[in-house]
């Protein structure tokens, strides 16, 4: 226990649910996630499906967001968050983050907004440019309101562990923090990311980040064959054609994949050496990389199959009802700072 600050860490997060959760996903945020969870010092712990955000670029598929809504849990729950430990909810049924995103549009510049570098690619790349909603310029500061609205004066700054590329949002509710305690009085907890060190995983094609819309990423519940294929499939050295060839290692998949995943480094490291040597096929190395995953995403496919939809909608539904209550509490000193108090 923390003798200096009895009350616990908060911790929110969340991701957009518009498909199925991938090998970037985890090592770049979920696997913070879980060590956050299940820490010794334990943290008062929030993850939001953030449909309210998804459907900002999603508006005119409102039945994809809803079914990955419960994808998105049924992910959560196999990797190993637990209800228990964590309130899992879903944004939409906290209306009271939207108020909040309202108030905190004073606080931002529409110029602000437009400098954001995620946004900006997000927009480059969903060829946004002619026809940009309101709504997904401005969602960076309804995050602000999702984070924000978790604060407690007396746990101090509020954890994200996210991807890098959510880092421009943090320091955009910093900013909208900092105004707003300006203007109305100490009311709002500054919020801080947390990283891994693998901050991005390439896709199995070695051209782009592992993603949803380029199709080169490794689903957690992608099945043992899926798996196999996508490994056999990855970028490796086109150079390398015979076995006894020297290999290069840099913007090689599977050195990427082994860098971030194998839990054996050492061997890791014995490889490359051999691979830059020649005499290292890249079969072996697939091999040895298929069961360094299949490892890691066993129990998860496990835990996947005995989640059922009725149990992933319950822990949602009871999450949002405790995420509700609490964020009715920080809205009422938002609301009295504001002078909304009525
Ligand atoms: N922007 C995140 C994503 O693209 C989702 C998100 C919404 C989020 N609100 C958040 C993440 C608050 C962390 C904190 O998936």
């Amino acid at each position: 226990m923390n003798l200096q600050n009895p009350y616990k860490s908060v911790v929110l997060t969340g991701d957009r649910p518009t498909g199925p959760l991938h090998l970037g996903h985890y090592i770049g945020s979920l696997k913070n996630r879980l060590d956050l969870q299940n820490s010794p010092q334990s943290h008062d712990m929030y993850i939001m499906v953030a449909d309210t955000q998804a459907l900002t670029d999603h508006f005119e598929h409102p039945t994809l967001v809803r079914q990955y809504t419960l994808e998105l849990v049924k992910d959560y729950l196999a990797i190993g968050i637990d209800p228990e430990k964590t309130t899992l909810f879903i944004q939409s049924q906290v209306p009271e983050l939207c108020e909040l995103t309202a108030y905190f549009m004073n606080l931002v510049t529409v110029s602000r907004l437009e400098r954001n570098p995620t946004v900006k690619a997000e927009i480059q790349q969903k060829g946004m440019q002619e026809s940009l909603p309101a709504g997904f310029l401005c969602y960076p500061v309804s995050q602000a309101a999702d984070i924000t609205a978790f604060g407690r004066l007396e746990s101090g700054t509020i954890l994200v562990p996210v991807g890098e590329d959510q880092l421009p949002m943090i320091e955009i509710t910093n900013e909208i923090v900092r105004r707003f305690n300006r203007l109305y009085g100490p009311c709002l907890q500054e919020a801080k990311g947390v990283l891994s060190p693998t901050a991005r995983l390439m896709g199995i094609d070695g051209q782009h980040k592992a993603g949803k819309s380029l199709n080169n990423a490794i689903y957690l519940k992608d099945s043992k064959e899926v798996l196999r294929e996508k490994v056999f499939q990855m970028y490796t050295d086109p150079g390398h054609i015979h076995v006894q060839d020297p290999g290069k290692v840099d913007g090689n998949m599977i050195f990427h994949y082994l860098d971030a995943f194998a839990p054996d480094q050492e061997q890791v490291r014995a490889f490359k050496a051999h691979y830059e040597k020649g005499g290292l096929g890249d079969v072996v190395l697939k091999k040895y990389l298929f069961s360094v995953l299949e490892t890691l995403l066993g129990p998860i496919w496990e835990k996947r199959q005995t989640v059922r939809d009725q149990d992933a909608m319950e822990v949602l539904m009871h999450g949002s009802k405790q995420a509700r209550q609490r964020v009715q509490e920080k809205m009422s000193h938002v609301r009295a700072a504001m002078q909304l108090d009525y």
